[in-house]
């Protein structure tokens, strides 16, 4: 990139075109009524911005799609799977690669296989689907994140490390199955862990004899942090910084549809034989022949190659510096986020922006529903639906934080989209936030209950 411009362009050229739902506001306040105000009932041609995820959401490259081609549909020994398993050595370090459909195929496969009932799964903070799979398992969970990250306006550039105090207490006292590095912490505001974190993560669990995991789904962003921030790593490059980072964890569970640009897949990655053994045999029954493991050929070509455009460099400046934009932009409109801002996602804190709505009418179900019918933007509550803990007296318990994540899809939309992002947030603030009402279920699931869930607007 030219350093004689600030501007940050996006590296790429647009070579083919997806249109996009335009609505007016009357007709997507009867979308969203037919939805139950749950904006997973949507249908996604009815969506401006859909920042619901950014997982299997990332348009591929030119460089991809002709890697589809020579796709090697064999279902065993395919020449795609080699060039996957080469890439994946490469960036990993890891000796032995196993490709799984999505990364909580990888997830369950470590669990079910290699951790003990009863035992404790620890982390800086666990993934819903990884928190499921793990207790799945027969084990118990315990996040540990650092006490900054409680502290959501804080401007610390670590807030995705785990607590090393915590975490030696627990190894000397308790019986520990694995401990799991997220990086980033997805659950905990897209936030990075540093080097020295993961590195002394590592070295406790090597002196306990536990091993660690490192969820790995958005590995180049965290790379791309840590260069900017941690001292001595302004001039490594981002894969050398990832290799760093895998060369400290013994097992990694990759779901590539973030940081590995693929619509679908996934990666788990080990160097004890004996347990790649074991989670090959578990492979079989579910997801497939350890050469494809519930992908197509195509789709391991295109994952090889996508796992290195994410650790490009121009690509991770303005992906970082994109995301950053819509959150420096909703600050500086006065709309309370999760600071500083993550890698692929912004979180508000509807709790703080919405404080007339009760947390017991679920401020961030009703300002996801209400942003969606005022600007046609989709994105996704992590509050009180998603983590509510129902009490015995039919009462709820709930969650710590009512955020909105406005996660953003790689390579997808343009500057001028996220402008509008901003903007939108501006006006709802003045128009429709003060007059925005809370919302209660009509349908309550038992489990996973954001997904299905319906409501109506509260009183
Ligand atoms: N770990 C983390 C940190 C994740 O964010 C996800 C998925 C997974 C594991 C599971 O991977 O979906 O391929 O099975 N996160 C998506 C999200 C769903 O929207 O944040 P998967």
């Amino acid at each position: 990139m030219d350093t004689r411009f600030k501007t940050i362009i996006e590296p790429f050229r647009i070579k083919s075109v997806e249109p996009i739902g335009i609505t007016t506001q009357e007709q997507r306040s009867q979308y969203i009524k037919e939805a139950g105000l749950n904006v997973f009932h949507l249908k996604s041609d009815r969506i401006l911005i859909d920042l619901l995820t950014d997982s299997g959401t990332s348009a591929m490259s030119t460089e991809q799609w002709a890697g589809m081609m020579r796709g090697d549909e064999s279902y065993a020994g395919s020449p795609s799977f080699y060039r996957f398993e080469d890439a994946l050595k490469k960036v990993t370090g890891l000796e032995h690669i196993i490709p799984t459909h999505q990364g909580r195929a990888a997830e369950r496969i470590v669990f079910q296989t290699l951790c003990t009932k009863g035992s404790l799964v620890v982390s800086n903070m666990l993934f819903d689907t990884t928190r499921a799979n793990a207790e799945a398992a027969g084990c118990i969970t315990k996040d540990i994140p650092c006490k900054e990250l409680k502290n959501t306006e804080l401007e610390s550039p670590f807030k995705g490390n785990i607590d090393l105090e915590k975490l030696e207490e627990i190894l000397t006292k308790e019986k520990v199955s694995m401990v799991v590095m997220t990086v980033t912490n997805n659950s905990g505001g897209g936030q990075p862990a540093s080097m020295a974190n993961i590195k002394a993560c590592s070295e406790l669990c090597r002196k306990h004899h536990v091993p660690m995991v490192l969820d790995a789904c958005r590995f180049a962003e965290n790379s791309w942090f840590i260069r900017l921030r941690e001292e001595g790593y302004s001039e490594t490059s981002p894969l050398a910084i990832a290799q760093e980072m895998f060369s400290y964890c013994d097992i990694t569970t990759i779901s590539a549809k973030k940081d590995g640009m693929v619509n679908m897949g996934g990666v788990l990655a080990l160097n004890n034989p004996e347990w790649a053994q074991l989670c090959k045999n578990n492979l079989i029954l579910t997801e497939g022949f350890p050469t494809y493991g519930g992908l197509s050929g195509r789709d391991l070509e295109a994952l090889a190659i996508g796992i290195f455009e994410s650790l490009e460099e121009d690509y991770l400046r303005y992906r970082i510096q994109s995301t950053a934009f819509v959150g420096r932009g909703l600050q500086k409109a006065g709309i309370p986020i999760v600071t500083p801002p993550g890698g692929h996602a912004i979180y508000v804190d509807a709790k703080a922006f919405l404080s007339h709505i009760p947390v017991t009418q679920y401020p961030g179900q009703a300002l996801a529903a209400a942003l969606y019918e005022f600007a046609g933007i989709r994105a996704c509550e992590i509050g009180s639906v998603m983590f509510g803990r129902p009490l015995p007296d039919g009462s709820e318990e709930p969650h710590l934080q009512e955020l909105v994540r406005l996660a953003i899809p790689r390579r997808s939309y343009t500057q001028s989209h996220m402008e509008y992002v901003v903007e939108a947030f501006e006006v709802f603030k003045n128009e429709m936030a003060p007059k925005l009402k809370g919302v209660r279920f009509t349908y309550k699931p038992e489990v996973l209950r954001h997904f299905t869930a319906r409501f109506e607007w509260a009183d």
